[in-house]
């Protein structure tokens, strides 16, 4: 499918790996909504790639109902749905002082798999309304973001970990959903990226961890990222998998 022209919102494009998507999208022509709990990051970059930006709580139904329908009305149903929204506290299931409270374990499911799930399926009813655009018969693609921390996760990230690795498994279902619909569904599961979630950590910590990656021996940027969101909506075969964007690293444990 080709970008120019539709309509695309991009979750959790306020920073990172969404807004470099937001940019990118935008240059090839799409109209762009962003999409971010943080207004002020997500009206910002909604303009500067020329496009809308909103506040929007991904795991709220009723909200992104309203903020979907605020994109429709601006840019038409999109076509183009990436989520990049997610959140990464890391928490032991027993700390020092005590079972880790099931609040955290709860909100990092309902805005990682849940919030996901949310944005997919009102921008799946949009898409099913559409023309196809091409004689492949497509009407739309949506793309997930998950971790490699679904298949490696690490000390404390049990949360993390187990939302990315549902995203991994509805990848397939979602895609069999909407095949009859020429919807297509993908996941990446990207590895150690270089963007603001990972800002927390001290400089050597960040070293170690690039040093880590086989090769390239550093930290993914957000633009191959987006390179790969681009080719994903380009080539009409890539559907119900997922890709692994990680310099080929496994991680161990700590
Ligand atoms: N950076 C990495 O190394 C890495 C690795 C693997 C996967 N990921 C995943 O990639 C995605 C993008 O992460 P990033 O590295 O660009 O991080 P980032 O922190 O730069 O961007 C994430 C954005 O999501 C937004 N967000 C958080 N909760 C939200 C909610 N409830 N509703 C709407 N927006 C919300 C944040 O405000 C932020 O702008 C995330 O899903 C993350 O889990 C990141």
């Amino acid at each position: 499918m080709n970008v120019a022209g539709h309509s695309a919102v991009i979750t959790g494009g306020g920073s990172g790996m969404g807004a470099e998507t937001a940019r990118r999208l935008a240059r090839a022509g799409a109209k762009v909504t962003v999409l971010d709990l943080g207004e002020a990051a997500a009206v910002a970059v909604g303009a500067e790639v020329g496009g809308l930006g909103l506040a929007c709580d991904v795991a709220d139904a009723a909200g992104v109902e309203d903020a979907i329908a605020r994109a429709r009305a601006a840019h038409g149903p999109a076509r183009i749905c990436v989520n990049c929204a997610g959140i990464a506290p890391a928490q032991r299931l027993v700390g020092r002082s005590g079972p880790a409270p099931l609040d955290g374990f709860r909100r990092v499911v309902e805005v990682n798999l849940i919030g996901t799930f949310n944005v997919m399926r009102v921008c799946a009813a949009d898409m099913a309304g559409l023309d196809p655009v091409n004689e492949t018969g497509e009407r739309g693609v949506m793309i997930a973001t998950a971790s490699v921390a679904a298949y490696e996760g690490q000390v404390g990230q049990a949360a993390y970990a187990a939302s990315k690795a549902g995203l991994v498994g509805m990848t397939l279902p979602l895609a069999r959903d909407l095949a009859s619909l020429g919807i297509r569904v993908m996941t990446v599961a990207p590895g150690l990226m270089d963007t603001p979630m990972l800002d927390g950590m001290p400089e050597d910590v960040r070293e170690r961890l690039a040093a880590s990656v086989p090769f390239p021996r550093r930290l993914g940027q957000p633009g191959e990222f987006a390179d790969l969101v681009e080719h994903i909506i380009a080539n009409a075969m890539l559907n119900g998998s997922v890709i692994r964007l990680d310099g080929a690293i496994r991680m161990q444990p700590r």
